[in-house]
């Protein structure tokens, strides 16, 4: 299948064909009337690239770090939730597939894997954790311990996600997990997301957030996680400098500038967009990542231009593990790969460190993209 699979756009329609509609509404959604869906990607259109040439670009360098981790390339794998329902190996052929790709991987807390099942999968390979902040603090604090065991190199805790946004889509189908597969890394049913009762005529995982996560949450309880590990902590779900500002106050590792795929408030900006304030207003003290309708070689250049250590991707790796599990996952990491390598030669970088804002221009007559 791969033969005709020549982008993530391939994959995306594929895998619309494979899954079944209850599934692929859930994967794709975002929130309300879509408008921050649509503009994740869009607006990658709105910045044009201005390349050098005649530099020697025969050789390019792509490998960087993550929170002092080493990876092949500044394109990780984000936190996307019940894997399993994309493929029987779920998160498991994911990690092996990052393994694979020297890249690393962020593991939802709502896996239909364990944390531990994800790190036997791929040994030595780069992973960090993605924490909801439950009402039972012992839980969360539980979920942080197994991370640190089993060889987590970082806590990405979700901020933007008090509530669960309104996926009209989810309430339509009253979306709920099959009934073969469960949130793997709780122990009752009404934590596992697999409640016999049911979750009434709403989305059944709006239902459980509001059950289970802990919309009290605030900075003091960044300060609360900063304390409890001795894990890097980024803030994932930044979209203003003044919250970034606030971050640092808090002693963060890291920011990831993300609307988390556009399924929480819709009407926000593109990450893209976001993603320069928050740079310029952490002054370099610590890593700003950004996630969001990365979807190309030159989507990924582009964030780097703009500030970010590196970008993740969600959805590609969804549609990549529908169409093909495990190899459709390196697939898909490893055509972004080629892509962001041939758009740093093509703009005379030779590494990352040669990637910078002067290599693009705001261009608002390009929204045909
Ligand atoms: C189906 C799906 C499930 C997700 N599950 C989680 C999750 O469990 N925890 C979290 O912090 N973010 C979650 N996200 C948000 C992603 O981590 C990431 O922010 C987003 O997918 C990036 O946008 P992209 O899909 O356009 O690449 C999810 C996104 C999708 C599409």
């Amino acid at each position: 299948m791969s033969d005709s699979l020549v982008c993530v756009s391939d994959y995306e329609h594929q895998a619309q064909r494979l899954l079944p509609k209850s599934v692929f509404d859930y994967y794709f959604s975002g929130a309300d009337e879509q408008q921050t869906l649509r503009d994740n990607v869009a607006a990658f259109g709105r910045w044009c690239i201005y390349p050098r040439v005649l530099r020697d670009v025969s050789t390019v360098d792509m490998s960087t770090t993550v929170l002092g981790q080493r990876v092949s390339m500044p394109i990780c794998v984000a936190a996307t939730a019940m894997q399993r329902m994309a493929h029987p190996d779920g998160e498991t052929a994911t990690a092996r597939a990052c393994l694979s790709c020297h890249t690393g991987m962020m593991l939802s807390s709502w896996a239909t894997s364990t944390i531990e099942e994800v790190a036997e999968a791929a040994p030595g390979a780069v992973r960090w954790m993605q924490l909801y902040i439950y009402k039972d603090r012992a839980l969360t604090q539980s979920l942080v311990r197994r991370a640190e065991k089993a060889g987590y190199k970082g806590i990405f805790v979700t901020v933007d996600t008090p509530y669960l946004g309104r996926r009209r889509d989810d309430v339509r189908n009253r979306f709920k997990l099959p009934s073969h597969l469960r949130m793997a890394n709780f122990e009752t049913p009404d934590l596992a997301f697999s409640s016999k009762e049911g979750y009434g005529e709403d989305s059944g995982l709006s239902v459980y957030v509001t059950q289970a996560i802990d919309a009290t949450v605030k900075w003091d309880d960044i300060a609360w996680l900063k304390r409890m590990t001795s894990l890097p902590v980024v803030v994932k779900g930044v979209l203003t400098a003044e919250d970034a500002k606030e971050a640092l106050k808090y002693g963060v590792d890291g920011i990831l500038v993300s609307n988390h795929g556009a399924r929480q408030l819709d009407g926000v900006p593109a990450t893209i967009d976001a993603l320069p304030e928050i740079v310029e207003a952490v002054e370099g003290k610590v890593e700003v990542f950004m996630d969001g309708g990365v979807r190309k070689g030159t989507d990924v250049l582009k964030a780097l231009a703009l500030g970010a250590k590196a970008v993740f991707v969600g959805r590609p790796v969804l549609w990549a593990l529908a169409c093909e599990g495990d190899k459709g996952v390196s697939n898909v990491l490893q055509l972004l790969c080629e892509e962001l390598h041939l758009a740093l030669a093509l703009t005379g970088c030779r590494s990352l460190k040669e990637v910078n804002r002067s290599l693009l221009r705001r261009s608002e007559l390009i929204s045909r993209f």
